[in-house]
């Protein structure tokens, strides 16, 4: 690893859809910048509710690094045994004592160097687990000993809460990246200190849905307020994310930049022009 280091991070994979487009779009990304570290949230690839072994396995195959997750992990009795037994899975540290899986892991680069890959959930209209940015600051003293290159994945509702997270841990982390909301959001920055931060990097699944749920379905809990069976959308399928590359010497970040692939904007005007 030389002194720069350019990250992949991979936003939230939904489903089937979600997993196809990863497959056909992930190697023009990694090849495109040069990725030497590759991460992805997964917490929704096995039919938009956690994780099995055939995802993890695939993702991996595609030469994904680190799989990070999130409060739908919980919802697959399948995807407790793999957070137990797989060091390069995460869920959220803050999570109360008791549950499976790690909160933070290293991948160790050829040259002995090392960088860590935390995940932290948000409270605001989520589920009352720790407090996440004590959880951080926790955290952090004992990774700051093994490595300053550091990247969180903050996955959280609020967009309050993601930039409160941003200014705690600016200069005290390589990136703060949001997920959970699968809408990608155009304020990706680096911080005064150095951080990198953008509050949502988006969804990797079907654009033709609402967040990933099929849209007839969530008009309908939407408007009659009652519970209908969760179903996957399908069709316009993209991949959403971030290119961050870090400056390893400082733990720094040098740049980010967002996309999502298919380009949406472009797509969208396409749409209205044919
Ligand atoms: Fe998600
Ligand atoms: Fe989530």
């Amino acid at each position: 690893m030389n002194n720069k280091l350019s990250v992949l991070f991979i936003g939230d994979i939904v489903g089937e859809p979600g997993m196809n487009c990863t497959k056909l779009l992930l190697p023009g990304l990694i090849e495109k910048y040069h990725a030497e570290l590759v991460i992805i949230n997964g917490e929704n690839a096995d039919k938009g509710k956690g994780l099995t072994e055939k995802e993890v396995s695939e993702l991996f195959e595609l030469g994904t690094h680190i799989i990070t997750t999130g409060n739908h992990i919980w919802d697959n009795w399948k995807s407790k045994p793999i957070l137990a037994s797989n060091q390069r899975i995460v869920r959220p540290l803050n999570y109360p004592p008791g549950n499976v899986g790690l909160g933070y892991t290293y991948h160790t680069f050829d040259d002995g160097n090392q960088i860590c890959v935390l995940q932290l959930q948000g409270r605001t209209f989520m589920q009352t687990i720790d407090c996440p940015f004590r959880a951080a600051d926790f955290a952090l003293k004992a990774i700051q000993e093994k490595t300053k290159n550091i990247i969180v994945d903050f996955h959280a509702d609020a967009t309050a809460e993601k930039i409160a997270m941003g200014w705690h841990l600016d200069g005290r982390v390589s990136a703060i990246i949001g997920t959970h909301t699968h809408i990608q959001t155009a304020d990706a920055c680096i911080l005064p200190n150095g951080s990198a931060y953008i509050t949502d990097v988006g969804m990797t699944g079907p654009y033709n849905s609402v967040v990933g749920l099929k849209k007839e379905i969530a008009l309908k809990r939407l408007i009659q307020q009652i519970p209908y069976k969760y179903e996957m959308g399908d069709g316009d399928e993209r991949i959403a994310g971030v290119n961050v590359v870090i400056d390893t010497s400082t733990g720094q970040s040098l740049k980010i930049e967002s996309f999502i692939q298919p380009d949406y904007v472009k797509s969208v005007f396409e749409q209205f022009e044919s």
